[in-house]
Formats: C-alpha cells, sequence, structure tokens
C-alpha cells in the first residue's frame, strides 16, 4: 500500500508543465489507477502499473522466460498471444518474461548489404512482422501495442491507433523510418538468426520456449496453461495470483510454534 502510494506520488510530481490532470477518459481517482488493465490504459498509467512491481524487486529467482516465434498474420500465433500470452503475461510478469520474435516461416536473401524478406502469408505479413520488430527495438510499451494490432480485425490499419493509445510520445515518422530503413532490415536479420538458431529447429508456428528450451511436452502445456506452466516453473516465492501462500504468513505461522 506504502508503494501505490509512493507510486501515485510520483505520477503526480512527473506532471508535465502543460497540466496535471489525467486523460479525460479516466474517470478513477488515483488510487484505483492500477486497479485494472483496462483503468490504467484509460488513465495513461499503464507504464507505470507493469513496472510498480514491488514483488519483482523482493524476487531473487529469475524470471521465467517465455519466447514466442510467430508471424503478425497467422491465426494460430494471433489467437495464442491476445488470448494466452498477454493475459498470463499481465498477471504474472512479475515473475515472467517474454521474448517476442516475429518471423516465423519466414526467408531471407541477401541483397547487397541487405536482406529481401519473404513472407508465409505475403507482403502484408511482412509489413506487420517489421513494424512488430521496430515497435520491440523502439519502446518499452512494444507488447501491449503488439497485442492490441494482433486482437484487431486489421492487424495493420490498426497499428496507428494502437500506437496512439499505449505510447502516444512515439513518433510514426520515426517508426515508419525504422520499418523502411536499415535499421528494420538489420532487426529482421536478427530475427532470422534468432530463428534458424533454434534447436530442435522449429516445424510450425506459434513456436514456444520456455527458458529457451522447446519440447512438445512444454508447447503442449503452453497452449493449454501457460498460467500453470509459468507458475509451476518459477523456482523462487510463488505470487499470490499463483495460489501460494505469501512467505510472511509462512514465517509467521513458523515463529508463533
Ligand atoms: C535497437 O536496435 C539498435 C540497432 O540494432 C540496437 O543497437 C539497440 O540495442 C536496440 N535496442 C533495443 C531496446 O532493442
Amino acid at each position: 500500500m506504502n508503494f501505490l502510494l509512493l507510486l501515485i506520488v510520483t505520477l503526480w510530481l512527473n506532471c508535465s508543465p502543460g497540466g496535471c490532470s489525467p486523460p479525460s477518459s479516466c474517470l478513477l481517482p488515483p488510487g484505483k489507477w492500477c486497479s485494472s488493465f483496462d483503468s490504467a490504459v484509460q488513465c495513461g498509467v499503464l507504464k507505470q502499473c507493469l513496472e510498480s512491481d514491488f514483488l519483482r524487486s523482493r524476487q531473487t529467482a529469475d524470471p521465467v522466460n517465455v519466447g514466442l516465434f510467430y508471424e503478425s498474420l497467422c491465426p494460430g500465433c494471433r489467437l495464442f498471444l491476445t488470448e494466452t500470452l498477454f493475459p498470463t503475461w499481465l498477471l504474472l510478469n512479475d515473475i515472467m518474461s517474454v521474448n517476442l520474435v516475429p518471423y516465423g516461416n519466414a526467408q531471407e536473401k541477401p541483397d547487397g548489404q541487405k536482406y529481401t524478406y519473404q513472407c508465409q502469408h505475403g507482403e502484408q505479413e511482412c509489413l506487420g512482422n517489421m513494424i512488430e520488430t521496430c515497435l520491440l527495438n523502439m519502446t518499452d510499451m512494444a507488447f501491449p501495442i503488439i497485442f492490441c494490432m494482433e486482437s484487431s480485425t486489421d492487424v495493420l490499419s490498426s497499428v496507428d491507433s494502437c500506437v496512439k493509445l499505449y505510447a502516444p510520445d512515439l513518433d510514426h515518422d520515426k517508426l515508419m523510418g525504422c520499418v523502411k530503413g536499415d535499421i528494420g532490415n538489420q532487426l529482421m536479420h536478427q530475427n532470422a538468426l534468432k530463428t534458424k538458431a533454434l534447436n530442435p529447429p522449429h516445424q510450425y508456428v506459434p513456436w514456444v520456449t520456455i527458458n529457451g528450451v522447446h519440447t512438445e511436452d512444454l508447447q503442449q502445456k503452453a497452449m493449454e496453461s501457460l498460467f500453470m506452466l509459468v507458475c509451476d516453473m518459477f523456482k523462487g516465492t510463488k505470487p499470490p495470483a499463483c495460489g501460494g501462500k505469501p512467505q510472511q504468513h509462512y514465517r509467521s505461522y513458523y515463529h508463533n510454534e
């Protein structure tokens, strides 16, 4: 609770010279801004709410890393990303990290200093992969933006509104400079290298790794209940979301005996 107050004070002190009022869609008092995903977005504090993981600073065990090798227009990828991976991360982001690699079954060919790309679902998918790759490089709000895109009916035409919603300060021209330029081309090459380095090599998308490891068993568990898998694999004290008892309760129990 103290932490939440501190967070709110910090947020108020961070007000821009233009004014301190939250966006007009935010109808909640500051104490409730972080109470749900929607309220955090409406009040423009999602980033701060996600960073407010006071649990993380107490955690001594490494977070469980979930890698997703996927393509921007593959239906199964979109389903997994929007209905499993993102919601799980919202609940467990203090004990899990996510590594998104948009590339999947794409192919690259060297072309001078650059590469040309071919994607399973065509040019549009290559563009979607590139936008998401540049977002991952340019903003720490990339995952919410990618979630927003992938859950829209049209992945590509939602880019501007999704960016505006989650990263209003991200400059459109700068993003497109990456997408159309050498930086994006090189970043996509890194995705290609990461995908080609998979061992065993990927056979389908979405292809999931847990702490860098892919097995059929892990893949199946990730598809069925990523939430339980991450809770099970986490070596530190389970957070309340996992259904474990906070450590303090154990301590006082033993001390009282
Ligand atoms: C973004 O890409 C540049 C150029 O490849 C790289 O130097 C930088 O570390 C990347 N930043 C992030 C946050 O990935």
